[in-house]
């Protein structure tokens, strides 16, 4: 199935990237288990499985969240954050993904906890959320809008499907404002992206929107860290898991995965949490 889309190519190229079995494989296996987003290191060699998962909580903290309301997760991976959020606050979550397989280990990873009467794993693009006006809580989203080419369309989607009064709360992996023409290709290249958002670009659109900044956290050090990490990662593992996903695959990982990090040690990429009310 693919999503019936008047956006971009780019949600096909996401949708393909993410079906693979070489993808599904590498980022379950090697990534951060069943957390695929940047993660938050306390030492230079925790596990990536660890440093995960404390990003979650962190964007929890920012939020109300009981057993009344309504989380909406755009671009779900295998749900991680929303099984954080059902079992530790009893909300009701949506998974919104546009993977098939991922959705299938989201659902299985939920049935096996007990959570699954909590969320709902939905097929679509959150850059046409299905879903009416004003029908969540919170709109969450982990390291996802970066596959989209009309991130200003899933801003205002966002803003579409929130009740007044609700909360968007992200990361995204994003560019400095101030990096220069043209030195982003390879790093763009590694997942098939034309552009990155920053994070004046979403405080922009968020305001043009009507949606209220609450904060900015720049946590842009640990992506550098979290990537090197995935990296060390898969050379440390490299039989097993060429022998999952295959050579060639694995070795242009390991290339795009230097990309980021040399990109981010120079101050080029930004990571981090980004909150806004909708008033
Ligand atoms: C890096 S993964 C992050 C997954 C998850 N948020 C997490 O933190 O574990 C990016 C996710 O975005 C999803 N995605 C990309 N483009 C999407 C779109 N247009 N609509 C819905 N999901 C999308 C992919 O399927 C993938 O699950």
């Amino acid at each position: 199935m693919s999503v019936s889309t008047k956006s971009s190519n780019s949600v096909e190229k996401a949708e393909e990237y993410y079906n693979s079995n070489d993808a599904d494989e590498f980022y379950f296996k090697i990534w951060g288990g069943e957390h695929i987003h940047v993660g938050i290191y306390h030492y230079n060699n925790e596990p990536i499985k660890f440093a995960s998962q404390r990003i979650v909580p962190k964007m929890a903290s920012c939020l109300n969240l009981d057993v009344f309301k309504k989380v909406l997760d755009l671009g779900s991976g295998y749900g991680g954050g929303p099984r954080y959020l059902a079992k530790n606050f009893g909300c009701h979550v949506t998974c919104l993904n546009l993977s098939e397989v991922q959705n299938e280990r989201n659902e299985q990873l939920n049935m096996e906890r007990g959570l699954d009467h909590l969320i709902d794993v939905v097929y679509g693009s959150f850059e046409e959320i299905p879903f009416p006006d004003n029908s969540f809580d919170v709109i969450w989203s982990q390291d996802a809008m970066v596959h989209s080419a009309n991130r200003d369309q899933v801003v205002a989607e966002a803003f579409r499907v929130l009740k007044p009064g609700g909360d968007f709360i992200f990361t995204d992996l994003m560019q400095d404002d101030n990096v220069p023409k043209g030195v982003l290709g390879p790093v763009l290249d590694r997942i098939h992206l034309d552009s990155l958002g920053s994070f004046k670009f979403y405080w922009e659109e968020a305001r043009k929107n009507g949606f209220e900044l609450m904060s900015i956290n720049n946590m842009s050090q640990h992506l550098v860290t979290h990537y090197d990490r995935v990296r060390q990662e898969t050379e440390k593992q490299y039989e097993e898991i060429i022998d999952a996903c295959g050579k060639e695959y694995i070795d242009q990982m390991i290339q795009g995965l230097n990309h980021w990090v040399q990109a981010g040690n120079k101050g080029h990429l930004n990571w981090g949490i980004m909150h806004f009310k909708k008033a």
